[in-house]
């Protein structure tokens, strides 16, 4: 396995305090909609949380992508044929990617993720599984082109991106984000995607706020981690977790509702919400097959070919970079 350059992207002030972190979180509360930008949810107790949350009965997602992971093994090696670096944006999760790799039989692996230490470890994980295949993580911000490692300078890329997590972004950054994969990825390349699809919105919201209540937990953690990375005093039992569908922006919204009206202190500032009041913290954005295709033509990429769970609450979409061209 080839190592990651050791470049350090968290910037910690002399309290060891993220200042990012701070930063979005004292600005986010600030706003008139208080919000909290998603990605901080991923502290070590809110990566074990959604692991359980990928087990729930009512959650979906990751059981409907895995089936069309295993079953479509023969159409993945039609359309996308072996020789490829596969680039996954996100550290590679321990079940789906082996069965994206034993499916087309590429030439390398390049895991992209912001995180160190997740990265090397799942790199680690896959290199022991496929001891043939070449292995290069790469600890970057892919929402920006990434310089790819030289030695896959010359084989075509598959960029791999499963999960929905283009959902989580709204539609001006997930254009972003696809047009930065495209560059990243270069001509003639192409990307598998997971998309989850409109449906009934009791089905989605049940699967935010779910039955055993992990989900809520989940949202609740963000609040812990406020108050304990950044001196805060917000009490946790005052704010319920709701999951909302938002019909006409087609997304699940999660949010953290005030239970009564509240004062309460972060990183030395206060702050005060009001009963009924919620802090923003997660969208789930659900797609139709020709959303997802409008998407991903607006970010220079061509639908190919879209697969269905057997209970058609997910796609896998495969795209190929579109060829420049001057006239319709
Ligand atoms: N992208 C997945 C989804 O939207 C995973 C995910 C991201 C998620 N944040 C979440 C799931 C918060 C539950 C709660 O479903």
């Amino acid at each position: 396995m080839a190592t990651g350059q050791g470049i350090a992207l968290v910037d910690l002030d002399d309290d060891g305090v993220d200042r990012a972190f701070r930063t979005e979180v004292l600005v986010g509360l600030k706003q008139v909609q208080k919000a909290v930008p998603a990605r901080w949810f991923y502290d070590d107790a809110g990566s074990r949380l959604f692991e359980e949350i990928t087990q729930l009965p009512e959650y979906y997602l990751t059981r409907a992508e895995t089936e069309i992971l295993r079953g479509r093994g023969e159409d993945f090696a039609h359309l996308i044929g072996p020789g490829r670096a596969v680039v996954e944006f996100g550290s590679g999760s321990s079940v789906k990617t082996p069965l994206l790799l034993h499916a087309i039989e590429p030439a390398a692996y390049v895991p992209l993720d912001i995180s160190g230490d997740f990265l090397r470890a799942s790199a680690r994980d896959l290199a022991a599984k496929f001891p043939g295949l070449p292995v290069y993580p790469v600890e970057a911000d892919f929402m920006r082109q990434v310089a790819l490692p030289e030695e896959v300078a010359g084989l075509q890329k598959l960029g791999f991106f499963p999960g929905s997590t283009i959902g989580n972004m709204v539609p001006a950054s997930a254009v972003d984000l696809l047009r930065a994969m495209r560059q990243t990825l270069g001509e003639g390349s192409q990307l598998l995607i997971g998309m989850d699809l409109i449906k009934d919105r009791k089905v989605l919201e049940a699967a935010y706020d779910d039955a055993a209540g992990v989900t809520a937990q989940f949202n609740l953690n963000l609040l812990a981690r406020i108050n304990r990375e950044l001196d805060g005093d917000i009490p946790l039992e005052d704010f319920r977790h709701l999951a909302l569908w938002n019909d006409d922006l087609a997304r699940i919204e999660m949010h953290l509702q005030a239970r009564r009206d509240l004062n309460f202190r972060v990183s030395g500032q206060s702050f005060s919400i009001q009963a009924g009041e919620t802090i923003h913290t997660e969208n789930s954005h659900k797609f139709s097959r020709r959303m997802g295709n409008t998407m991903l033509l607006a970010s220079g990429w061509t639908p190919v070919e879209h697969w269905l769970d057997s209970e058609e609450r997910f796609a896998l979409v495969l795209a190929r970079a579109t060829e420049p061209r001057s006239a319709p």
